[in-house]
């Protein structure tokens, strides 16, 4: 239960790497008022370092190796049962290096966050900081929406930018919208987790509003 009585939004998080968005999650879920609770993360690799922040934190933990399965489908039904037993109702894709189907995306429809660097619909896909030096962008950041089957698509719910400096290098650049990007991701799953995220058509709405919301807008998630 949540400080205020009611029922946490059970959390499952994907990832394959060092999970410092995973850890920014799990941060924000550790206060009493949190409407969400991490219950369960998976990896598709067993030396992600996300794995060892999870057990730190007590989180209940699984690697599924993409390797031992003969197609997408069949790693993903593993996945679905792993998040089904442990009630998970939504999810947050946090670094997780694997394209997911349709199928499974239609199944988590407006209930499957991802992080993303760029402002999107901007640079879409990899390598997105030095795609924007090489373009002579004078602003970057980062993007949690909601997902769709197309690669890095979906309602925009909250999106953080940061100016591009003289002197920029991809890993410079990098560095500065990761630090907005352990902002602006708990942010986003308090709001879905609360219930203020309302999608119509290919818009999120937050409170009523059009989003993306921008992190400097609230200081604190409203808990009702
Ligand atoms: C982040 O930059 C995220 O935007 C991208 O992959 C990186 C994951 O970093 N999708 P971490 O594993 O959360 O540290």
């Amino acid at each position: 239960m949540s400080g205020s009585g009611r029922l946490r939004r059970r959390v499952g998080v994907l990832i394959s790497g060092s999970g410092s968005n995973l850890q920014a999650l799990i941060d924000s879920c550790a206060t009493p008022e949190s409407p969400a609770e991490i219950v369960l993360v998976i990896s598709n690799r067993d030396d992600a370092y996300g794995l060892t922040r999870a057990r730190n934190a007590g989180i209940a933990t699984c690697t599924i190796d993409h390797t031992a399965f003969p197609d997408r489908p069949s790693f993903e039904r593993k996945i679905l049962s792993a998040l089904s037993e442990q009630g998970v109702e939504i999810v947050c894709l946090a670094g997780f290096m694997r394209i997911l189907t349709p199928g499974f995306v239609e199944q988590w429809e407006d209930r499957m966050l991802n992080v993303h660097p760029s402002l999107l619909p901007d640079y879409k896909g990899l390598h997105t900081h030095q795609r924007a030096l090489d373009d002579g962008a004078d602003w970057h950041g980062c993007t949690v929406h909601l997902v769709r089957p197309a690669l890095d698509d979906g309602p925009l719910v909250v999106q953080a930018r940061v100016p591009v400096l003289d002197g920029d290098d991809a890993d410079s650049l990098a560095a500065r919208v990761l630090v907005q990007e352990h902002r602006i991701y708990p942010l986003a799953l308090q709001l879905l987790a609360a219930g203020r995220v309302e999608v119509k058509g290919d818009t999120a709405l937050i409170d009523g509003l059009t989003g993306p919301l921008s992190p400097d807008a609230v200081s604190q998630p409203k808990v009702s």
